[in-house]
């Protein structure tokens, strides 16, 4: 038997080549996550459960990228998760968070307001007609907590209100005059139509390069599993406004996946659906024949993964993502590389490689944006992290599944760790220094764009003593 030789990240760089690349700045970070969606900055935060809820999505749609749900939730908590992403940033928040007055007293608000991370609330009638507003402001320095909202909101009367057709410059124009936050959109009959916001018109502002769909919302993806709920779950996403659906199994290629792949494709033909995990030419080809739009790649490269020590299987990374692309290019499909990326540069390399986006867990879990507990250690701060296959991970869905304690654990098959991280502040910042850290990489290839670094990219293998020597070393390293 002849064994091929896999390599990753740390077994290769890049040779630097003539550049006509004045500037970093030159450098055009934009690539296909597939056919019909071009992200300014190729970067997806992952779909794990201690990386990417909306927070996080917002972030990475804000800076460019794009996140994943991850779909260790209900159905309706993730289809929740989606629209906090879709009412975050548009100009105009078409579908605003209302409640209807019935019989809401002040707790029950704050509630509501807390869960949903917004600063108020709009209330309405039956007919949905707007009947007041509420603020958390009104709310906080109120101290009866069962006091009726009906007798706190900012009644119709006092509501400065604007047209369905208000224009961005309008809305600036009506916010500063009248001093206010919030501008609810009303119809001639009185019915609610959307929300304008000061926040949303700054980050509109703030953030040129915002990932945006048709309608100006920012992009979204979410995950499903291969069994149970999934076309359900897919549908209810759909409606949500998803804009990219993700089938991710540890083994991709598996004959449920193909058949999963086939009847997502049949039933909800114009999602844009990525398929994964994979790590070879053959499962890449396999999962494009049976309708993957974008294939994600990697099986076991992760931070906290240990696939590769339970079951003997996976393929080093950078070799994994050469044999994918080279198959997807022929089917013009886009390949996601997923895992393992520690540093900008194995950015550089695994998009040199054939990928057209990465995918990343670990170093974005340690940030603010993270759903993970922050706890302290030795006096310094951590997210709690783990994989998807791990003991943790897998007792917390059993637990939300209503099951009690003797359930099985001693019996599940990890293939994932629970970790602590580095507390990284924010993930616009973590994003901001891997975008840097890609366009010098670019420039060093000589490559304007992703394409041409996948045209004029050259690799060398190295020797453990060129990784030594590629790190700082023989110094006292202060920062
Ligand atoms: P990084 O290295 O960026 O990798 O943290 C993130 C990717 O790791 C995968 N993942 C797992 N793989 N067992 C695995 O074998 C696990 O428990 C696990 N959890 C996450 C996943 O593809 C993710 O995007």
């Amino acid at each position: 038997m002849v064994i091929p030789q896999g390599l990753t990240f740390d077994d290769v760089l890049l040779i630097p080549q003539r550049s006509s690349l004045a500037s970093r700045k030159e450098a055009d970070t934009s690539s296909r996550l597939s056919q019909n969606i071009t992200l300014k900055v190729p970067i997806i935060s992952s779909n794990m459960d201690t990386v990417t809820e909306s927070e996080m999505a917002i972030a990475m749609a804000l800076e460019g990228g794009i996140g994943f749900i991850h779909r260790f939730m209900s159905i309706q908590k993730e289809v929740e998760e989606v629209k906090k992403v879709k009412r975050a940033q548009s100009f105009v928040v078409e579908d605003p968070l209302t409640i209807t007055l019935q019989d809401q007293n002040v707790a029950d608000v704050l509630d509501f307001i807390d869960k949903n991370k917004v600063t108020g609330i709009l209330v309405v009638n039956k007919d949905h007609q707007l009947i007041g507003i509420l603020t958390r402001r009104d709310l906080a320095l109120e101290d009866d907590l069962n006091k009726k909202i009906a007798k706190i909101m900012t009644p119709r009367e006092r509501i400065i209100t604007g047209k369905p057709s208000t224009t961005l410059k309008e809305a600036k124009e009506i916010l500063k005059i009248n001093k206010i936050e919030k501008l609810p959109l009303v119809d001639q009959a009185g019915k609610l139509t959307g929300l304008i916001t000061t926040k949303d018109i700054l980050h509109t502002i703030q953030s040129p390069n915002a990932q945006k769909d048709q309608k100006g919302r920012l992009m979204v993806g979410a995950s499903i599993g291969v069994v149970g709920d999934y076309l359900e779950r897919t549908e209810e996403l759909v409606k949500a406004g998803v804009d990219v659906m993700v089938l991710d199994i540890a083994h991709g290629h598996a004959d449920h996946t193909i058949t999963c792949i086939k009847k997502l494709k049949s039933k909800f033909s114009s999602i844009t659906l990525v398929a994964g995990n994979v790590a070879t030419g053959e499962g890449t080809r396999d999962l494009i024949k049976a309708g993957a739009d974008v294939v994600k790649v990697g099986v076991g490269p992760g931070s906290m993964c240990t696939t590769r020590i339970v079951t003997g299987h996976g393929v080093p990374q950078l070799t994994a993502i050469m044999e994918a692309s080279q198959v997807a290019r022929k089917y013009k499909i886009p390949i996601i590389a997923d895992g393992g990326i520690r540093y900008s540069g194995d950015i550089v390399k695994a998009l040199a490689a054939g990928g057209s986006t990465v995918m990343i867990g670990s170093l974005l879990t340690g940030t603010q944006e993270s759903p993970g507990m922050t706890v302290m250690k030795n006096g310094r701060k951590y997210k709690m992290a783990r994989g998807m296959a791990s003991v943790a991970a897998n007792w917390s869905r059993k637990m939300a599944d209503g099951k009690k304690d003797n359930y099985g654990l001693e019996e599940y098959v990890a293939e994932g760790v629970e970790a602590l991280v580095p507390y990284r502040g924010s993930a616009a910042d973590i994003v901001r220094q891997l975008v840097g850290g890609l366009r010098s990489g670019m420039s060093y290839s000589g490559a304007k764009t992703i394409k041409e670094l996948w045209k004029k990219a050259k690799f060398v293998q190295i020797t453990g003593a060129g990784l030594k020597e590629s790190f700082p070393h023989d110094v006292e390293v202060i920062q």
